[in-house]
């Protein structure tokens, strides 16, 4: 079995009637999201709040329950992806787009927990260029000041040659720091740009990390202790 699918499988154990569910992004959460759909089909009782346009839309068509923002309280568990988990499992998110949402949904969630393939478990952030979501306004002033951190960045382009723009109307910056040592510092640094609205550096939110294996097999792994 795919090792994305192996992990995303594995995760609908975590969820339980009556849950309000956060749904990620991307092509692993698709394996989630369709294995979430069998399981209502089955009769499991929860309702979801989606982290893009796109889960949503999957979601819906296969019958999953949806609530609106303005409805939710608490969202129990947020099942995502991620493009990289270090050791500590500080994260790089949004090579699919949605960092902004992400984050939002997993600061509202009693429980984040992330699903990969072993790939994505590396010794330092960084070799995947960090995402970073700004405000079409001035953004060549924001790019300027993110360079001023020790990056390379690219702007990303949809495939029409247009600036990609999210689905909150902003544009992202692919930016590659290289090995990221202190990602605390980087993130806190990143904030303090005033045109960018988000990034994808994600500092201790994570539960539980799912990692499947290109056999087929997978591991949960607990939180490393401080
Ligand atoms: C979406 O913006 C991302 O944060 C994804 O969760 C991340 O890019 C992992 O994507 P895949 O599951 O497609 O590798």
């Amino acid at each position: 079995m795919d090792a994305k699918r192996a992990a995303a499988e594995r995760a609908v154990e975590w969820l339980e009637d009556g849950m309000t569910v956060g749904l990620g992004t991307g092509s692993t959460v698709y394996h989630f999201i369709q294995a979430v759909g069998r399981k209502v089909a089955d009769g499991l009782t929860i309702k979801a709040v989606a982290t893009s346009v796109r889960s949503e839309q999957l979601a819906r068509q296969l019958g999953i329950p949806m609530i609106s923002f303005s409805d939710v309280e608490d969202i129990d568990v947020t099942i995502d992806g991620a493009d990289e988990v270090d050791p500590e499992w500080n994260l790089i998110k949004g090579g699919g787009g949605a960092l902004l949402r992400e984050k939002i949904v997993a600061d509202a969630s009693k429980r984040l927990i992330v699903i990969i393939d072993e790939s994505k478990l590396v010794r330092h952030l960084g070799q995947f260029p960090l995402p970073v979501e700004v405000v079409p306004f001035a953004f060549e002033l924001t790019q300027r000041k993110l360079r001023q951190l020790g990056c390379e960045l690219r702007m990303r382009m949809a495939a029409d040659a247009q600036p990609y723009r999210t689905d909150n109307g902003n544009f992202t910056m692919d930016c590659e720091f290289g090995p990221i040592e202190q990602p605390g510092l980087l993130a806190d640094a990143l904030h303090r740009i005033p045109g960018v609205v988000e990034h994808g550096l994600f500092i201790g939110m994570a539960a539980q990390v799912i990692v499947g294996r290109s056999d087929g097999t997978v591991d949960v792994l607990d939180r490393p202790r401080p």
